[in-house]
């Protein structure tokens, strides 16, 4: 593709969207006439979308996909639903090239006490992943929420060096050479706790101060040197001016540990997306944003993908409008040469974390990811192996001992 198709086919995309956005901007004034404009801002969304049909062609799984144009397609799991599900872990098999953990490298479920580490559910999953010619994707070393029980008892300002040193050490250092990549630390800006800096008010703030970031990387690049370091963090994506003052604070946080070398290789953004919140969608933005972050030479993973959507309305409406989110976002998103990786927060809708956080009464099923809960492929599916095969091609940059191919 030429320059100029690019920049005509980025302007149209534009212009899609700003429609997009224009519709549903009236002001809300009670709670029940939210529930409401909600539903008629996804109907009139879908009027602007209608009827996509996402055609690919061939039946090639997202892995293969993705793998064509250098690009790395995955999801998370829990341990029980891989294990005991063999259907979802066939199907599982089939799609992805990358597997991350869900739960199971987090703290709590990693540190039975202050002495004791248990990698027998992690190491499976490791297992598994390696078997399938999947990378594994460690998630999360730092992060202010899962923490076990013990923590608060156990660790003070005296031993908090010590304690995240030898997590990190212990942990990183268990998966050395077999880790595509770490969330290192996760989630440290939170924008409403009114710092200067931006930083979240974290037990490992109140321990350790800001240095705890640098200290986190450090330790975790001298344990496994291999792996791609990522500073991961979520509602990066959307154009409200919290959004807006939140990405300013990761920048600045990313450009201060840059400027100081500390390893660190790229941003994870979560993007946990939803149909409604769409309207506040600015793809200059957002390219904007992407561009910022390239410049300090860091990658860009989209490493927890998926799209809620709450509205009493049949399942082919529904779908048309999770799917024009995951189409809209991922060709912003992947029309950057920096954006690496997709990951999305579980593959089935069997299992999304979304049942237990935005379960509504009379509402079906969620449907936030790419194959439904039979585990056929749907139209989540489809939108983004389009958004693949519609990717420019980027060079392959992992060179770890993983079975990236
Ligand atoms: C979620 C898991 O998916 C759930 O199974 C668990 O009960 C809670 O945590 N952002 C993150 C992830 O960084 O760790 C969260 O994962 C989802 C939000």
């Amino acid at each position: 593709m030429t320059k100029n198709h690019i920049r005509i086919k980025r302007r149209s995309f534009l212009v899609g969207l700003g429609a997009l956005a224009g519709v549903g901007a009236c002001t809300i004034s009670s709670k029940a006439k939210q529930v409401n404009d909600q539903t008629q801002t996804t109907q009139a969304q879908i009027t602007n979308v209608k009827n996509q049909k996402f055609s690919v062609t061939g039946e090639a799984p997202l892995r293969d996909r993705a793998a064509k144009k250098g690009l790395i397609f995955g999801a998370s799991a829990r341990y029980n639903n891989l294990f005991q599900d063999s259907k979802y872990a066939a199907r599982f098999a089939q799609e992805c090239g990358v597997l991350v953990p869900g739960s199971e490298l987090k703290w709590n479920l990693l540190r039975p006490s202050l002495d004791d580490f248990d990698f027998s559910k992690s190491d499976r999953m490791a297992e598994f992943a390696r078997s399938h010619k999947m990378l594994f994707r460690g998630h999360t070393l730092v992060w202010h929420a899962a923490l076990p029980k013990w923590f608060e008892n156990r660790v003070n300002r005296q031993n908090a060096e010590q304690v995240l040193v030898k997590h990190i050490k212990t942990v990183a250092g268990h998966y050395a050479g077999k880790m595509h990549s770490w969330d290192v630390v996760n989630e440290a800006i939170k924008v409403a706790d009114k710092r200067s800096d931006g930083l979240r008010k974290s037990p490992w703030l109140k321990l350790l101060g800001p240095d705890y970031i640098e200290i986190a990387f450090r330790t975790a690049a001298a344990a496994d040197p291999k792996a791609l370091l990522v500073y991961n963090d979520h509602r990066l994506e959307y154009s409200k001016s919290e959004n807006e003052a939140k990405r300013t604070k990761v920048l600045k946080l990313l450009e201060g540990l840059k400027s100081k070398g500390v390893p660190i290789h790229a941003l994870g953004m979560q993007a946990h997306l939803g149909v409604d919140a769409s309207k506040n969608f600015n793809p200059q933005k957002l390219s904007d944003f992407l561009k910022d972050v390239a410049s300090l030479g860091l990658k860009i993973m989209i490493t927890e993908l998926d799209v809620s959507e709450k509205h009493d309305l049949d399942i082919a409406t529904r779908d048309q409008a999770i799917a024009s989110v995951y189409k809209d976002f991922l060709s912003v998103m992947l029309d950057e040469p920096a954006v690496t990786t997709v990951i999305t927060w579980g593959l089935s809708d069997r299992y999304t974390w979304l049942s237990k956080t935005k379960k509504r009464p009379n509402i079906q099923e969620l449907r936030p990811l790419p194959l439904d809960a039979q585990m056929q492929r749907k139209l989540v599916w489809n939108a983004i192996a389009q958004a693949f095969d519609n990717a420019p091609m980027r060079k392959v940059e992992y060179e770890g001992d993983g079975a990236f191919s």
